[in-house]
C-alpha cells in the first residue's frame, strides 16, 4: 500500500499536465500585450506597434451584432488574414494543438477546430460590448 502514496504526486502532475488552459488563460497569455486585458486594444507593447490593435470588445458591433466566431478563428490560425505579411500579429502554435473539437464559428458548419481556439474564441465572446 505504501507504493500507492509514493505514486500520487506522480497521478496527480499527470493530471496537470493534461490540463488544458483555459481560453481566459490564454488570453491573458497570448493576447494582452497588444489587445490588454480588457481586449479593447490598450496592450502595453500597442504604442510600440505601426499598426493598432483592433478593439476585440467590438467584434459583434461590428458585425452587425453577430459575434465573427469563424473570422476571429481564421484571425488567430493565422492562415486567412493573419498572415498575409502585413499583420503584426504572431502565430500562436500552443493554441493550434491537442485535441480537436467540432465547432460552428457562427456560418452553419461545425468543422474540427483545436480545442484551445475554441476557448479562446469563446472567451472573447464574453467580452462583446
Ligand atoms: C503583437 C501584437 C498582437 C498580439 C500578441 C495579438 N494581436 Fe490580435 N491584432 C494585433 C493588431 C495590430 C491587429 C490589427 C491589425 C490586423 O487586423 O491584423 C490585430 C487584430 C486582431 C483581430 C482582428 C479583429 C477584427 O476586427 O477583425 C483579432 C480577432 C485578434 N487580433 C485576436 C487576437 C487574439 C485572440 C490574440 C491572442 C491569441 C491576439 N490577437 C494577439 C496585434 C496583436
Amino acid at each position: 500500500m505504501r507504493h500507492f502514496w509514493m505514486l500520487l504526486p506522480l497521478a496527480l502532475m499527470a493530471c496537470v499536465d493534461r490540463h488544458e488552459p483555459t481560453g481566459r488563460e490564454d488570453f491573458q497569455t497570448f493576447c494582452v500585450a497588444c489587445h490588454g486585458t480588457s481586449g479593447r486594444g490598450d496592450g502595453e507593447a500597442a504604442a510600440r506597434l505601426d499598426r493598432q490593435p483592433a478593439d476585440l470588445t467590438g467584434l459583434s458591433a461590428r458585425n452587425n451584432g453577430v459575434f465573427p466566431g469563424t473570422r476571429v478563428m481564421a484571425k488567430i490560425w493565422g492562415y486567412t488574414g493573419g498572415h498575409d505579411g502585413t499583420s503584426p500579429m504572431p502565430q500562436f502554435g500552443p493554441l493550434l494543438q491537442g485535441e480537436l473539437v467540432p465547432y460552428d464559428g457562427g456560418d452553419g458548419i461545425a468543422s474540427p477546430t483545436p480545442v484551445r481556439l475554441v476557448g479562446i474564441a469563446e472567451y472573447l465572446k464574453t467580452l462583446q460590448k
